[in-house]
């Protein structure tokens, strides 16, 4: 089912970003974006887009006080032959869905959504940038609207879609960054949120990222919140470590966001004939290996950071270098052949790229 959407252009477009080298992360943001309102007696309704600016929202809305918020993270591409893509758009749409039906947040139609994030990329079309490395970066979100301050689930609610030119989300681009393992603070445990996306969970993990970089570390690596003990995912990305030969990533044990790109590099790495564990991997073991020298490559994996090597690890004071704070080789064959499907520079294979419009 489609949504019946308005458009109503700007009158005052922006210029576009000259230098593409210095675009950043989500601080540029197009002339347009997507507004939806969900109410309990319409359901969805006025699916518009309009000039990019502020949102009116009520003083008790219920975001505001209760953290009613979930959003999906994902990126357009300019292809090689001139096409504007995006990659498995679904997955982003039916974990927006589940993370929905964690906070009590309403449904959206799946085709509805497909057609909503469609419409807006083929309207900022010329905003997607040209460069290598670089793409359209689409933030849809979703959020409890209800006007009166009672803790209940919500009958109000507003679908937005932003969108940004993005290059690297590391200032580091595609070198390694280095990551500590959060000792005290955890981000989610099993039967609370981790596995939605949703805003609460970045709240709860800021004082640690904030303790990390002032150390001089890019990201915090989180551990399960009961023992403290099982390698869990990273700020931004999920982890996988590569050890004699054996990729090694955190199950999806509930407080994990199941991230699209890990599931991608999964099926990659398994079409490779590589044998692909996904377990509890306990920081012991983890360091067991990097000191029998067994730990061959770390990486991060996201759509922000989309294939990340870390070339170092601390924990309770110790630091351990991997790969020679180098980026490993199969760190570098992932990173290449996902961005080279996402670029249309290699067979897609999986059926992974969306087609949105000519560029
Ligand atoms: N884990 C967290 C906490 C994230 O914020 C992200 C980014 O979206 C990921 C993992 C990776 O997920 P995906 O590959 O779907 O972007
Ligand atoms: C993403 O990779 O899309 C993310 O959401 C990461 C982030 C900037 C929170």
């Amino acid at each position: 089912m489609k949504y019946e959407i308005s458009i109503t252009k700007t009158t005052t477009p922006a210029a576009k970003p000259a230098d593409e080298s210095k675009l950043g992360f989500g601080k540029i943001f197009t002339d347009h974006m997507f507004i939806m309102d969900y109410n309990e007696g319409q359901g969805w309704h006025d699916a518009r887009i309009v000039p990019f600016g502020p949102l009116p929202i009520h003083p008790a809305s219920t975001v505001l006080h209760y953290g009613a918020e979930i959003f999906e993270g994902m990126k357009a591409y300019r292809q090689a032959n001139g096409d504007i893509a995006l990659f498995r758009p679904m997955e982003n749409i039916r974990r927006l869905n589940n993370s929905a039906e964690r906070l009590c947040l309403p449904q959206l139609d799946e085709e509805g959504c497909l057609d909503i994030l469609k419409t807006i990329v083929e309207l900022e079309k010329d905003w997607v940038p040209h460069s290598e490395g670089t793409s359209l970066y689409l933030r849809p979100y979703l959020f409890g609207n209800d006007p009166h301050l009672g803790v209940h689930a919500v009958k109000n609610a507003m679908f937005v879609v932003i969108c940004s030119p993005v290059g690297a989300y590391y200032a580091e681009g595609i070198k390694p960054v280095k990551i500590a393992i959060e000792s005290e603070d955890v981000r989610a445990v099993r039967g609370g949120t981790g596995y939605a996306k949703c805003g609460g969970n970045y709240a709860a993990s800021l004082r640690a990222g904030k303790k990390a970089e002032e150390k001089g570390y890019t990201q915090v690596l989180w551990l399960d919140g009961v023992e403290r003990k099982y390698i869990e995912e990273v700020g931004a990305m999920n982890v996988m470590f590569k050890i004699d030969g054996t990729i090694i990533t955190p199950a999806l044990t509930g407080s994990v966001l199941p991230g699209i790109t890990r599931k991608s590099c999964v099926e990659l790495l398994k079409s490779w004939g590589y044998n692909v564990e996904e377990r509890l991997f306990s920081v012991d073991e983890l360091f067991g290996a990097a000191e029998s020298g067994h730990l061959e490559e770390a990486w991060g994996t996201g759509t922000a950071a989309v294939v990340s090597p870390i070339g170092h690890l601390s924990y309770k004071g110790n630091v351990y270098e991997v790969s020679n704070n180098e980026i490993g080789a199969l760190t570098q064959k992932l990173y290449d052949e996902l961005t080279g499907i996402q670029w249309g520079k290699v067979e897609d294979k999986f059926g992974w790229i969306e087609f949105v419009c000519r560029g």
